[in-house]
């Protein structure tokens, strides 16, 4: 956030750094204030432009799940359609009837059946839909409870500490209090009886994850919907579950669509995913769907008829882009059941390819492998004198990839992994270049005498807690 910080000696500076050179008009304008002047529009142009150079390759950018690469056709749409605001559904309205179908559609995938009337919309993202599906969870709880707005109760959600940050901040913007189950050392998923452990009066939900931002991994959604029903019978409280989806809401229907993680599970009332992750869209859209109607609180639900029409309305935000929606539909039509199986099948066959070169390493040990999301991980057997996965991460940043390294949440702090998100753009010949690339800097780095300064941070030791707070995710 620092750097969005509004520095006024830096608007007001005359230095080199704070000024552009439009080469074109042969002047220079300021960084951090408007330019008082317009210029023309291929020199704004050109100047973004070639900032934008200084960004990461995005294909190449291993450590985000986000849809890097679409094809042209869905370019075209998304072009054409960038004016639709998807708030506005009586002038968008044939927008609003492919935001249905689509929310069909998911629904559809997700097993919802035609006694369950489902009801769902699209959202910015993971986080929004998440943040919708955990304060249904709440205004729930208040209601099966019969609590006023203001009871004293303080509510709690029950998570596994690979939570993605969004859940932090669910709970921290809505008053909730957070109960992280710890990760074990050799177990990353949610342990279940833990997790019930934590229920009590005032639990509005359990969130279980079904493709762990640490390690890639899914939750055992079934174990947890079957032990949570005995808790429930047992003390009335009839605690739901919201299922984060966000890169599994679009894998696992079509890559594992015998497993029960979905609407086929009785307590399961409401799936988020992100559509501009394995839903294989640019960002940023995302999807939130409840079972039933009666899961989602009319209470949440608004009425506008200011854009013509009175519209029901349930977000966070209110304007926001229309064609990432429009080009979800677009993929569902250009793909079909069979083609979203078949690119995220070949995900999942160069992850595992991936991984399987990869614990040949002798100094690496696989933590996941890629067969749930095709994510996986690894951490080094044993400390090395004078490299950590760091320096790896950073060397190979010289050939343009991504690969980040970072330690693990709670109770395993110690562990640091590296983890590779593999996406439909990547072909066997990138993942064996990539490959090649890891293989000659471990070369480089196996032949240093001297610590790099990150294995001399490592050997430091570090409050805990600092190293969660900066470690967690934020993709
Ligand atoms: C499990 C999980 N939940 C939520 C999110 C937030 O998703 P978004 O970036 O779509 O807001 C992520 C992002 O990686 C995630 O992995």
């Amino acid at each position: 956030m620092l750097h969005l910080k509004y520095n006024h000696s830096e608007s007001k500076k005359n230095s080199k750094h704070s000024k552009i050179l439009v080469k074109e008009e042969g002047k220079e304008i300021p960084k951090y204030k408007i330019p008082k002047d317009s210029m023309p529009a291929s020199s704004a142009y050109q100047i973004v432009h070639d900032e934008c150079m200084l960004d990461g390759n995005a294909r190449l950018n291993l450590a985000t799940f986000v849809t890097t690469s679409m094809e042209p056709e869905a370019q075209k749409l998304m072009t054409e359609t960038m004016d639709k605001n998807m708030i506005d559904k009586s002038e968008y309205s044939q927008t609003a009837e492919i935001e249905k179908r689509c929310v069909n559609i998911i629904a559809d995938l997700w097993n919802s059946h035609s006694d369950h009337d489902s009801i769902g919309c699209s959202t910015v993202g993971s986080s929004e839909a998440c943040m919708l599906g955990g304060m249904a969870l709440k205004w729930k709880w208040r209601e099966r409870e019969n609590l006023p707005t203001n009871t004293a109760r303080i509510p709690n959600l029950v998570l596994s500490s690979g939570l993605q940050v969004v859940w932090e901040k669910f709970c921290k913007y809505w008053d909730v209090e957070m109960r992280e189950v710890p990760m074990e050392e050799g177990n990353y998923k949610l342990d279940v009886d833990k997790a019930i452990e934590l229920c009590d009066e005032n639990t509005i939900g359990i969130v279980p994850i079904m493709g762990i931002t640490y390690t890639g991994q899914y939750d055992d959604v079934k174990l947890l919907n079957d032990e949570l029903d005995k808790f429930n019978k047992k003390t009335g409280y009839n605690i739901p579950i919201h299922v984060d989806a966000a890169s599994g809401g679009f894998i696992a229907p079509f890559v594992q669509p015998d497993l029960k993680w979905d609407f086929r599970l009785k307590w399961v009332h409401s799936i988020s995913a992100s559509g501009h992750k394995y839903g294989l869209v640019y960002p940023g859209v995302g999807w939130v769907v409840w079972k039933k109607e009666e899961y989602l609180p009319e209470d949440l639900v608004f009425y506008v008829d200011y854009l013509g029409g009175k519209m029901p309305t349930m977000a966070i935000n209110f304007s926001r882009p229309g064609n990432q929606v429009l080009a979800q539909y677009y993929q569902f039509l250009r793909l079909g059941y069979e083609g979203y199986a078949r690119v995220q099948k070949h995900s999942q066959d160069v992850a595992m390819y991936l991984s399987s070169k990869i614990s040949e390493i002798e100094e690496f040990k696989l933590v996941t492998d890629g067969s749930d999301i095709p994510v996986f991980c690894w951490t080094l057997k044993e400390k090395q004198d004078n490299w950590t996965l760091y320096d790896l991460g950073d060397r190979l940043l010289m050939n343009g990839w991504q690969v980040p390294a970072y330690a693990m949440p709670q109770n395993v702090t110690d562990m640091v992994v590296q983890r590779i998100v593999v996406k439909s753009e990547m072909s066997f010949d990138m993942a064996d270049m990539l490959l090649n690339n890891i293989l000659e800097h471990l070369n480089y780095l196996r032949a240093l005498t001297e610590p790099t300064p990150s294995t001399i941070e490592a050997q430091k030791p570090k409050d805990a807690n600092n190293k969660i707070q900066e470690e967690r995710f934020h993709h």
